[in-house]
C-alpha cells in the first residue's frame, strides 16, 4: 500500500482554529459557518481530536482520565491515528465535494502540546503528518492568543458548567500545569511566525464580537468573497 495515499483534493476551503485552552475557538468557528451559510457557502464544522466516529473513540482515550496516562510518544501516534481516519472519512471527502471545512484544531495542535508542550521532537511531528497526510495543509489558520493563565481560568468555569462528575470531564490537558501552557503558547506564536501565509494570530483578550468582525473581514479578503465588509 501507499503510504501517501491522499488526494490533494482542494475544491472547499479548509480552515483550521488554533490556540491554548479557553480562546474562545469553538465560539468563532460556529459564528463564522453561520457567516458562511448566510453567504450561501456549505462549510461542515468539525473538531480534533476526533471529527470521524472512529477519532471520536480515540478523543476519549486523550482527554479524559490522569495526565500521566501516556507517554508523550504514545499520546502523539494517538492524535495522528485519530487525525488519519478523520481526514479520509470527513475532510477530504468533503473538500473534494466542495464543501469548506471549519476545523477546531488540526496538526498545529500536535506540534504546539506535544512538541513545544511534551519535547516530542518537532522532525518527527513533521514526519508523521508528511505519513498521513502528504502535502495537504490547511489554506488558513486562525491562531487565537492569550495569557494561559486567563484561558485556563475561563476553560475550568466552562468545564465545570458541562458536568460535575470528574470521570466524564475532559480536562486531562488543562490539568497539565501553567508551565506547560506557557510553551504550548510560545509554540503556537513560532509556528505562526514561521508559516506566514497560512497562519493569523488573533487576540483572543478582545470581546467576542470584535474577534468576530476580523474573522469575517479575514476570511472574506483571503478567499475574494463578496461581502459588505
Ligand atoms: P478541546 O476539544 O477542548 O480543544 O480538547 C482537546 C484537547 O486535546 C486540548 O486540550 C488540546 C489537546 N490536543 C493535543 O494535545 N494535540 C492535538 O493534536 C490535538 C488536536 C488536541
Amino acid at each position: 500500500m501507499n503510504d501517501l495515499p491522499v488526494k490533494e483534493a482542494s475544491k472547499g476551503k479548509f480552515i483550521s482554529f488554533e490556540g491554548g485552552e479557553g480562546g474562545g475557538k469553538s465560539t468563532q468557528l460556529k459564528l463564522l459557518a453561520k457567516t458562511l451559510k448566510e453567504a450561501e457557502i456549505d462549510a461542515i464544522e468539525t473538531r480534533e481530536p476526533g471529527g470521524s466516529p472512529g477519532a471520536e473513540l480515540i478523543r476519549k482515550l486523550l482527554v479524559e482520565g490522569e495526565t500521566d496516562r501516556w507517554d508523550a510518544q504514545t499520546e502523539t501516534l494517538l492524535h495522528f491515528a485519530a487525525r488519519r481516519d478523520h481526514l479520509n472519512k470527513v475532510i477530504l471527502p468533503a473538500l473534494d465535494n466542495g464543501q469548506w471545512v471549519l476545523t477546531d484544531r488540526y496538526a498545529d495542535s500536535t506540534m504546539a502540546y506535544q512538541g513545544y508542550g511534551h519535547g516530542v521532537s518537532k522532525k518527527a511531528i513533521h514526519g508523521f503528518y508528511q505519513f498521513i497526510a502528504g502535502n495537504k495543509q490547511p489554506d488558513l489558520t486562525i491562531i487565537f492568543d492569550m495569557p494561559p493563565e486567563e484561558g485556563l481560568a475561563r476553560a475550568d468555569s466552562r468545564s465545570n458548567e458541562k458536568t460535575a462528575d470528574v470521570h466524564q470531564k475532559e480536562d486531562r490537558y488543562e490539568r497539565m500545569g501553567l508551565e506547560f501552557h506557557s510553551r504550548l503558547r510560545d509554540g503556537f506564536l513560532d509556528i505562526a511566525r514561521k508559516n506566514k501565509k497560512r497562519c493569523v494570530v488573533i487576540d483572543a483578550t478582545k470581546s467576542i464580537e470584535e474577534i468576530q468582525t476580523n474573522i469575517k473581514k479575514l476570511v472574506f479578503k483571503r478567499f475574494r468573497l463578496d461581502g459588505d465588509e
